[in-house]
């Protein structure tokens, strides 16, 4: 058997902070109370709900992976954020429309109970809020001090051993990486003076990793993937892991995909359209934001069909994504997606998927796992972009010169072969050969 890695044990408070209280931050938080409370069960979340295989096969090894690695217990959560809205987390769950009031009053103290901090916010970068519960500040610099002071006072007040940082904050307008990014030097001058392609997503991001606090960006905005912060968090051994949550119709194409290519089915047409009305949809109709998450989206197929490799198949796919605001449906999104496929002799075929989702009940037990899986990441002296957490990311974060992973079952090999390296136990390809003993 292969030797441990040294793993520290999860001993005191885990303190879970979020920049922005919305939907999803208020539907996890909420979510993990209420399992705590032993009235809901955290359907969705691998790392409470799911098994891992060790072994060969005749051993018969499948625990539970919560059994398996130490990872912190629910009731050593702590929970805290900042936000442009004042509101607490059970006005903001409230407003969000995702829980039934009925369950948000039975444990309506606990939410009241967590308030925003003031947010480090710029209409400029998110054009459709305007909040007051705003800091100030001169500079760039300035704001990202005033959070690391927040995620102190915060450690103190709730006796957290340990931090991480979670966005859960509106998707930010398109900036390309630049110049101002590619250094750690030139990022931190550039926060000195107000350069205008640091958003506050970076600013946030900065502060964490900086003080070493693991940190994952759930938006497609770049906030942690950029040069100068993944070199800030290789040097203070912070793990970091982004971006975009793959939750409703991506999830769902990163399941169909790799099986269509599996069975060498061409693929002519993937139009996929949104109908959704919750504050994220309301963000998302402003063109500039709407344009990085169109970019989040789009890689996906062409990583996973290879056209290149595969001219017969794929070479003329013409892919569309489309988002509409339609405040009737509020959270709960339809994701319409219509396939024209062809099969043996080019003959062709559709296919129509409507996936009525539930947009924050699909991301809030990612949220969770996320959590989770960097602080055992921190916890096992790993440090830089953790590609092994791809399986939770529409837009997989990787080092350069790599390209993303989308399809959702190597994503999930890789996820439970660094659980099992983690916890000193063989990798398994599924390669055995029948004739041989596996
Ligand atoms: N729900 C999903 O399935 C899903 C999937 C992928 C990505 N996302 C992304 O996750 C993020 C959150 O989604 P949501 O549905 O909760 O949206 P939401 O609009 O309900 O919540 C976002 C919150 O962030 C706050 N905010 C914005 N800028 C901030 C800042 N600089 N500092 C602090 N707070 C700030 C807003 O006031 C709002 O309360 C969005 O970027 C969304 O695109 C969501």
């Amino acid at each position: 058997m292969k030797k441990k890695i040294k793993l520290k044990e999860p001993k005191g408070k885990l303190g879970i902070l979020m920049p922005g209280l919305g939907a999803v931050a208020t539907t996890f938080i909420a979510g993990t109370i209420a399992v705590r409370k032993g009235i809901g069960k955290p359907i969705g979340s691998y790392s409470q709900m799911g098994t891992i295989r060790l072994g060969k096969r005749t051993e018969n090894r499948n625990p539970f992976v919560k059994d398996f690695l130490p990872l912190t217990p629910l009731d050593d959560i702590v929970f805290g954020g900042w936000d442009v809205y004042k509101d607490n987390v059970y006005d903001a769950a409230l407003n969000a429309g995702v829980l039934d009031k009925d369950l948000l009053n039975e444990i309506r103290p606990e939410l009241e109970s967590i308030k925003p901090m003031k947010a480090v916010f710029d209409k400029k970068y998110v054009k459709r809020l305007t909040g007051r519960h705003v800091k100030k500040a001169k500079t760039k610099m300035d704001l990202a001090k005033a959070l690391m002071e927040d995620i102190e006072n915060f450690k103190k007040e709730n006796g957290c051993k340990r931090i991480v940082m979670i966005w859960c904050g509106s998707t930010e307008i398109y900036i390309r990486e630049s110049d101002v990014h590619s250094s750690i030097r030139k990022l931190e001058k550039g926060m000195r003076e107000n350069h205008k392609d640091i958003p506050p997503s970076m600013i946030y991001a900065y502060a964490a990793i900086k003080m070493g606090i693991p940190y994952a960006n759930g938006a497609p905005n770049l906030s942690c993937d950029v040069q100068a912060l993944i070199k800030l968090a290789t040097k203070t051994g912070t793990p970091i892991t982004g971006k975009d949550f793959k939750t409703g119709q991506t999830l769902m194409k990163t399941i169909l995909a790799p099986g269509l290519k599996a069975r060498s089915l061409g693929i002519r047409g993937w139009f996929s359209t949104n109908i959704l009305g919750n504050r994220d949809g309301e963000v998302l109709d402003h063109p500039d934001n709407f344009k990085t998450k169109e970019v989040s989206k789009l890689g996906v197929l062409e990583q996973i069909l290879e056209p290149e490799k595969h001219p017969d198949l794929y070479q003329d796919l013409y892919h569309k994504v489309r988002i509409n605001y339609y405040p009737p449906h509020g959270d709960n999104k339809e994701g319409w997606d219509n396939l024209d496929i062809f099969g043996w002799l080019n003959y062709p075929m559709q296919i129509k998927i409507d996936f009525l989702c539930r947009d924050s009940i699909l991301a809030a037990p990612i949220v969770l796992d996320l959590a989770i899986f960097l602080d055992l990441a921190s916890r096992a002296g790993m440090s830089g972009i953790q590609e092994w957490l791809s399986f939770y990311w529409k837009s997989p974060q990787v080092r350069e010169g790599l390209y993303p992973q989308h399809d959702i079952f190597k994503q999930f090999e890789k996820l439970k072969n660094t659980l099992r390296h983690i916890g000193g136990e063989e990798l398994i390809t599924h390669l055995g050969l029948d004739y041989y003993e596996e």
